[in-house]
């Protein structure tokens, strides 16, 4: 199979380059790339006027299986993966059971390789059950094929505990993947603790809940040397921790979801947990300073934190409702309309932080098209405005504030391993 991709500005992360060029896939790989390439292929695809860029990798998607798949499952997460642009997802261990075995990690990648194209990488917790008590066979799950172990939906309290965790994962050179919240200080809020917030009459999550767990989290990787990975970062503060951890040489990135850039707590207007969401939605002060951290390169990666609900949860009150929102097939369209469209970042910047650092980060030989390299592209549309439509996501989840919201940034198509995985109709 055999597959030319004409005319299309391709966008290299690297070179921080977009040059109009064709790029001849066989056998799965990029063969050749370059201008006006005069060779036969099975299937050719006219890309003109349109971006190509590496395939998204997505450092934090919920999968919900095993056992939570009214919710979502391994078909339709990743089948909304590959119409968001992601080629490699990276799945949270808060499933049922949770993936704190090898077993799990088996399972999940097995099943994975049999229904999609999209690369799942399973991450293992840090805990037995995520209870908090007990640290999982970490090394276990590292021989299953796990590169990664993370807490995520709530922080392991025990510092000690999670420092001897921290010190397997970096023997194996595996990624801790921190969920910051100090769930002491939770005290039954909901959404951010601000006036408007109180005045919906909504209790508060400040932003010391994930302050003081980001600054424990970065002591405990410089003494352990644990490769840390801060999840969802929402506040100011956090921004200013990772960029002293990086100026100190530390071991730290740190990632941030589309809906902590576009939107902040004035924007909820009322009762619909659809703004639900942990973090939750901080002031416009946090979210200006996450742009600006996106823009200085403090924060490496965008993430989803795709996190699939049903419509009979989604549909009680912010107090009741679970925590959480989709992400993967709205990932695109805020970064490109709310980023680069605003002239906040390049469309090379977008594609380092949806791509190539992720892809850096999991140690991956992905993010970028070259010659040699295994062919896993998007190609994005930029030109034509659309309303996100919930009703055409293949994700099983519906939950999102931004059904109806008129955006730029569309993608076309995802190729997987040199095959079609997904083509926009
Ligand atoms: O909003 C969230 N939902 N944040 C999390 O950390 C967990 C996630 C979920 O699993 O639903």
């Amino acid at each position: 199979m055999t597959l030319l991709i004409k005319n299309g500005i391709v966008v290299d992360p690297v070179s921080k380059t977009e040059t109009c060029q064709d790029i001849f896939i066989e056998n799965e790989r990029i063969a050749k790339m370059g201008e006006g390439l005069d060779l036969q292929a099975d299937q050719v695809i006219d890309a003109a006027g349109n971006y190509v860029m590496p395939g998204f990798v997505d450092l934090h998607v919920h999968l919900r299986d095993p056992c939570l798949t009214y919710k979502e499952d391994i078909a339709t997460g990743t089948a909304a993966a590959a119409a968001g642009g992601f080629t490699t997802i990276v799945a949270m261990p808060n499933t049922k059971p949770v993936s704190d075995s090898p077993e799990v990690i088996q399972y999940v990648t097995e099943k994975a390789k049999e229904v999609s194209r999209v690369n799942v990488y399973q991450v293992g917790s840090v805990t037995v059950g995520m209870a908090g008590q007990e640290m999982s066979d970490i090394e276990g799950m590292y021989e299953a094929g796990c590169i990664a172990i993370s807490e995520d939906g709530k922080s392991v309290m025990n510092a000690q505990l999670y420092k001897e965790a921290m010190a397997v994962a970096a023997k194996n050179d595996m990624i801790v993947l921190a969920h910051c919240e100090d769930i002491n200080m939770v005290n039954g809020g909901v959404l951010n603790a601000d006036a408007h917030t109180s005045g919906l009459g909504f209790k508060g999550i400040t932003n010391a809940v994930e302050d003081v767990i980001v600054a424990r989290d970065i002591v405990l990787a410089k003494e352990t040397g644990a490769r840390l990975h801060l999840c969802h970062c929402s506040t100011k503060d956090s921004v200013e921790m990772v960029r002293l951890a990086k100026e100190a040489g530390l071991p730290v990135s740190a990632e941030v979801c589309p809906h902590h850039f576009t939107s902040c707590s004035e924007d909820i207007t009322g009762d619909d947990a659809n703004f639900k969401m942990n973090p939750p939605l901080r002031t416009r002060e946090d979210m200006e300073a996450l742009r600006e951290g996106l823009a200085k390169g403090i924060l490496d990666v965008i993430a989803t934190d795709h996190a699939p609900h049903s419509a009979e949860e989604k549909a009680q009150s912010i107090t009741k409702a679970p925590f959480g929102i989709v992400g993967l097939e709205t990932a695109l369209a805020l970064s490109y309309s709310e980023l680069v469209k605003t002239g906040l970042i390049s469309m090379a910047d977008m594609a380092a932080k949806l791509s190539y650092n992720p892809a850096k980060i999991l140690g991956i030989d992905r993010g970028v098209l070259a010659e040699g390299k295994v062919a896993d592209l998007v190609i994005v549309n930029t030109t034509e405005e659309y309303a996100i439509d919930v009703d055409k996501f293949l994700s099983k989840g519906k939950n999102t504030p931004y059904h109806g919201r008129k955006v730029y940034g569309k993608v076309l198509m995802t190729v997987i391993g040199g095959e079609v995985a997904y083509e926009n109709k």
